[in-house]
C-alpha cells in the first residue's frame, strides 16, 4: 500500500522530487501529507516564521532586508543609529546562525542583540506616521509564490499564523502593501508602542527573538480561537528556533515542518535534516508548500 502511496505523492506533489528538497524520511513526510490530505482543509492550520521564511533571503546575489532591517533608512533613524544597527547585525547574527553552538549559549546573546536594536530604535524615537513609507522605498520581497500561497489558504479558509520575531508594524504593513493581509492571517511578533506624538515610546508585550518562539506560543498562540480544532499543522521557518512555535496546538495529530536552509548551508545541512521534515536548500520559492497545500486541501 505504501508503494501506491508513494507513487501518488510522486504524481501528485511532483515538487518534493525538486534538487532542492532534502528529507530524513520520504515515506514519513508522504505518510503525514496524505493523512493530511484525508483529514482535510477543516483540520489544518499554518504556521510560519516570516523573516527568510515567507521573505526572501537574498535576491539577485544581495541580502534582502528584514523587517528590523527595513528600519535602516534615513527617514527613520541617524547616521549613528544605522552604524550602531549594522555593528550589532555584523556581532549577533553570525552567532544566531552558528552550528557550533547551543541553543542555550544562544539565548542570553539573542536578547542582547534585540534588547541593545530596541533601545536604539526607541532612543530614535521612529515616528509611525513614516513606517508605511520606509518599507515603499525598502527591497523588502516576498518569496516567489507568496500570492498563491496567502491566497490559497483564505479560499480554504485555513488559519495562517506568522509568529515573527520581527517588528510587528513593519510585517503588516509588508504584506499589506503586497495586498495579501487578509482576514485569515493571524500575527504574533514584536509590535512598537507609540506616545500620543507617534513617536516610539516602547515595544509591546514579552520580547519575541529567535529562541524563545515556545514561550509565545504556550502563552499566545494556544489562546488563539481561529486556531482551535485544528489539530493538523503545516509549519514553515528558516531558524531551528522556529520549531517550536506550535508547541501550543493543543491536541496536535499530523505535523509537517518545513525549513528553508538559505545560509552556512554545508555547516547546518545535517542538524537542518534531522530536525524538519523537509529541508529547502536554497530555495527562494514558495513552490514546495504551495504544492503540498494544494495536494492536500
Ligand atoms: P523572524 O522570527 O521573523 O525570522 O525574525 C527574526 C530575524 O530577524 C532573525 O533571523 C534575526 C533578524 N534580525 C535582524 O535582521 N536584525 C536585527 O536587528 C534583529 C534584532 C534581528
Ligand atoms: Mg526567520
Amino acid at each position: 500500500v505504501l508503494a501506491i502511496w508513494n507513487q501518488l505523492t510522486k504524481s501528485q506533489v511532483p515538487e518534493l522530487s525538486k534538487c532542492s528538497v532534502l528529507m530524513r524520511d520520504r515515506s514519513s513526510v508522504e505518510e503525514t501529507i496524505h493523512a493530511m490530505q484525508r483529514a482535510g482543509a477543516g483540520s489544518l492550520q499554518v504556521i510560519s516564521d516570516f523573516d527568510m521564511t515567507l521573505t526572501k533571503f537574498a535576491h539577485e546575489g544581495k541580502r534582502v532586508p528584514t523587517t528590523h532591517n527595513i528600519l535602516d533608512n534615513r527617514l527613520l533613524i541617524s547616521e549613528d543609529g544605522t552604524k550602531k544597527m549594522r555593528e550589532l547585525l555584523n556581532t549577533y547574527y553570525p552567532i544566531e546562525i552558528d552550528p557550533s553552538r547551543s541553543i542555550e549559549e544562544k539565548l542570553p546573546l539573542m536578547v542582547e542583540w534585540w534588547t541593545k536594536v530596541h533601545q536604539m530604535l526607541i532612543q530614535e524615537r521612529i515616528r509611525k506616521d513614516l513606517l508605511a513609507q520606509a518599507v515603499k522605498e525598502s527591497k523588502a520581497m516576498l518569496r516567489d509564490g507568496y500570492k498563491a500561497f496567502f491566497d490559497h489558504l483564505e479560499e480554504q479558509q485555513i488559519p495562517l499564523l506568522i509568529f515573527s520575531a520581527g517588528v510587528g508594524d513593519i510585517l503588516e504593513e509588508v504584506i499589506q502593501q503586497n495586498q495579501v493581509f487578509h482576514p485569515n492571517v493571524h500575527i504574533i511578533s514584536n509590535y512598537m508602542d507609540f506616545d500620543q506624538t507617534g513617536a516610539l515610546q516602547a515595544f509591546q508585550g514579552q520580547l519575541i527573538h529567535t529562541f524563545n518562539k515556545r514561550e509565545g506560543a504556550l502563552s499566545r498562540a494556544a489562546t488563539l480561537r481561529e486556531l482551535q480544532g485544528r489539530p493538523n499543522v503545516l509549519l514553515l521557518g528558516d531558524s531551528l528556533g522556529d520549531l517550536t512555535m506550535a508547541d501550543g496546538v493543543p491536541e496536535q495529530e499530523h505535523i509537517l515542518t518545513i525549513g528553508f536552509l538559505n545560509d552556512q548551508v554545508e555547516e547546518r545541512k545535517e542538524s537542518y535534516i534531522n530536525s524538519f521534515d523537509i529541508v529547502l536548500v536554497k530555495d527562494e520559492t514558495l513552490d514546495v508548500p504551495n504544492a503540498i497545500l494544494r495536494y492536500i486541501t
